[in-house]
C-alpha cells in the first residue's frame, strides 16, 4: 500500500548501513541527500562501451549493506531505467542485503492503462522489471498514480510516494509576497496539492476542469472560481509541454486573477513549455530538482533523505 509523507524532523532511525548509489540522472540528488544524511556517496563509474552498451562498476563494498539507488527517470527514460536495473543487479551480486529505488520522477506512470486497443501497458512491465531485478522497495516523488488507483495493484513491493507540495509552498510562502491569495489546481487530480499548498501559505484553493484529447492537447474548461483580484498559486505535478498550465493562465487570467506564480514538482518542460508559460502571463515558474532545469529552485533531498530516516 503507498504511503504519503510529507516533511517532518526529529526522526531518529540509524543510517549507519546506508549506502548511497547516483545513477547518471541522479547524481545531484544523490550528493544533497548523502549531506542531509552525513553520508559519502558511493563512487561509480558509467560509461559507454564503443558499441553503445552501458558499462556499470560500483566501487563501493556493498556487503550486507542497505542501498538507496537515486535515479530520476527523465528525459532518455529507457537508457536511465535500464541503467537502474543494472545498478540494481549489480548491487544485490556484490552482496546488498537490501536495494532501496529512489526513482523520485518515475516516467512511465502515466501510461498505466490501454487507453487505446494494442497500446502497451507501460506502468505494469516497468514494475515488473523493477522488481524481478531485486529492488525491494520504490520510494518516488509525487507519482501520477491518479489514474492507477491503488499502486499496490501494480507493484508488488512497497511503494513510498513522497510529496513535494509542501516543500513547494514554503518555498512561495518564503519569497512572493501573494495578496489575497488562492491556489488553483488545473485538474481535479491535482486538488491534493492544491489542498496541501493552501494550508502551507494559508490561502484557500479550488480546482479547475481539465479535458486531455492526446500527449499535447489539453483544453480546460472555465468554472467560477473566486479569482478576481487576487494573487493565485497555480500547482500540478508534473510540467510537460506546458500545454495544462497555458490553458490553466489563459482561463484565470480570463476570471480576473491578479499575478500567477506556477509550482510543480517535476519541470519536465519539454521543448519551449517554459517560453511559452511565461508568455501566457506568469509572473514565476517553479519546481524541484528531482528533473534539473532552470527553474528547479526547490531541493527534494530534504524530503527523501528524511524518508530514508525512517527505514
Ligand atoms: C496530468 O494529469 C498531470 O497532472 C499534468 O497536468 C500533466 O502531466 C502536464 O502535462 P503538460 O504540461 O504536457 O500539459
Amino acid at each position: 500500500m503507498a504511503k504519503t509523507y510529507s516533511p517532518a524532523s526529529g526522526t531518529s532511525v540509524t543510517v549507519a548501513r546506508l549506502k548511497i548509489v547516483g545513477g547518471s540522472s541522479g547524481r545531484l540528488l544523490a550528493t544533497l541527500i548523502a549531506r542531509e544524511l552525513d553520508l559519502k556517496v558511493s563512487e561509480v563509474e558509467i560509461r559507454r562501451f564503443p558499441d553503445g552498451e552501458k558499462y556499470i562498476r560500483i566501487k563501493e563494498d556493498l556487503d550486507d549493506q542497505v542501498v538507496a539507488i537515486i535515479q530520476s527517470i527523465h528525459h532518455s527514460p529507457d537508457e536511465l531505467l535500464f541503467e537502474y536495473l543494472l545498478l540494481c543487479d549489480t548491487a544485490r551480486d556484490l552482496g546488498a542485503n537490501k536495494v532501496i529505488a529512489v526513482l523520485p520522477y518515475f516516467a512511465y506512470a502515466r501510461q498505466n492503462s490501454r487507453f487505446n486497443p494494442g497500446e502497451a501497458v507501460s506502468l505494469r512491465t516497468v514494475a515488473r522489471l523493477i522488481e524481478d531485478v531485486g529492488t525491494a522497495e520504490l520510494y518516488s516523488v509525487d507519482m501520477h498514480q491518479h489514474r492507477v488507483g491503488r499502486v499496490s495493484d501494480v507493484f508488488g513491493i512497497p511503494v513510498h510516494n513522497l510529496t513535494a507540495a509542501p516543500l513547494l509552498a514554503d518555498y512561495v510562502k518564503a519569497n512572493v509576497k501573494l495578496e489575497k491569495p488562492i491556489v488553483v489546481g488545473p485538474d481535479e487530480e491535482s486538488k491534493q496539492w492544491a489542498s496541501t499548498a493552501a494550508k502551507v501559505i494559508g490561502a484557500d484553493h479550488d480546482v479547475l476542469e481539465k479535458k486531455r484529447f492526446g500527449a499535447d492537447k489539453v483544453e480546460i474548461k472555465t468554472r467560477s472560481l473566486a479569482v478576481r483580484g487576487r494573487d493565485v498559486l497555480i500547482i500540478d505535478d508534473i510540467i510537460s509541454t506546458g500545454g495544462t498550465i497555458v490553458e490553466a493562465t489563459k482561463i484565470l487570467k480570463e476570471l480576473g486573477a491578479r499575478r500567477m506564480v506556477v509550482a510543480c514538482t517535476h519541470p519536465i518542460l519539454a521543448d519551449d513549455a517554459l517560453v511559452r508559460i511565461y508568455e501566457s502571463g506568469a509572473e514565476l515558474v517553479l519546481g524541484t530538482n528531482t528533473v534539473p532545469s532552470p527553474v528547479s529552485y526547490v531541493s527534494a533531498a530534504p524530503l527523501i533523505a528524511d524518508a530514508l530516516r525512517r527505514i
